[in-house]
């Protein structure tokens, strides 16, 4: 079957009142961001334990900030892709439809997706390393101006090496992916957890379709691999 039309995964899916998706960078890459682990990704040109980890922050707080504030401009110049766009026109359709993004670009939630779990958090915010206050991360957020009232710092709101998950967002997800009928594997390598578990079948029992030019560490767990770009497949499923 070609992949331009998906027309059996078209009927799973207006069949399927459950629907569990979970995307990656990979969906992003569609918008011009770059991935973590591909050619020119972000894994592959950056030192991920001074740059996204506790002990990075601690040794060099500015550097980490500035390296997170580059990102957040890279995210703020680029749109949602159709991809993007697709998948939320799909939840109009679901009537119990939850995205798990493992993307902290804000891009789903831009294109139109309600019922999104950012399971490695978010660029738009920062938080604080001893109290539970967040701010915006936004053009005003000043470099000058990292430690808190409460005597702790400002910190990206994204979750480092060596860290847990928000355990209330975590939970919703492995909710989402035990209801699913159906769940789409988009963009993402399937190497980090406990992200990639939910799509295994130890955590669901819907028939799990990866969307994803390469194999993946998921793709013996899918029972259809389909291997395409997300926006050759995702819009089609959405008309
Ligand atoms: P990776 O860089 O590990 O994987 C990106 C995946 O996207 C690869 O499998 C590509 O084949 C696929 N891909 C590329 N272009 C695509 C396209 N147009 N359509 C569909 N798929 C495409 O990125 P992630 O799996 O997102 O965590 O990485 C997971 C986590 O590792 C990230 O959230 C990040 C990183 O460490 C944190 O920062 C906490």
């Amino acid at each position: 079957m070609p992949v331009t039309e998906p027309d059996d995964l078209r009927a799973r899916l207006d069949a399927a009142r459950s629907v569990c998706v979970l995307t990656g960078s990979g969906i992003s890459a569609e918008s011009g961001l770059p991935t973590f682990r591909g050619v020119g990704g972000l894994w592959r040109t950056h030192r991920v334990e001074e740059l996204a980890s506790p002990r990075g922050f601690a040794r060099d707080p500015r550097l980490v900030w500035t390296w997170y504030g580059e990102r957040r401009r890279a995210h703020m110049s680029v749109q949602p892709s159709p991809a993007h766009v697709a998948l939320a026109e799909i939840e109009r359709r679901v009537p119990d439809f939850t995205l798990a993004t493992q993307n902290v670009d804000s891009l789903h939630i831009l294109a139109g997706s309600r019922n999104v779990l950012e399971l490695h958090g978010k660029m738009r915010e920062a938080k604080c390393t001893r109290c539970d206050a967040r701010r915006p991360f936004d053009d005003a957020f000043d470099l000058d101006a990292l430690e808190h009232d409460c005597g702790g710092m400002w910190r990206p709101d994204i979750v480092w090496f060596g860290e847990s998950l928000p355990p209330a967002v975590l939970e919703a997800a492995f909710d989402a992916a035990r209801r699913a009928e159906l769940m789409l594997v988009v963009g993402t390598s399937g190497i980090v957890q406990p992200a990639a578990s939910l799509a295994t079948k130890r955590c669901t029992r819907a028939y799990v379709v990866e969307i994803n030019p390469e194999e993946t560490a998921l793709t013996p767990h899918a029972d259809r691999s389909i291997r395409a770009r997300a926006s050759d497949v995702l819009p089609q499923l959405a008309r």
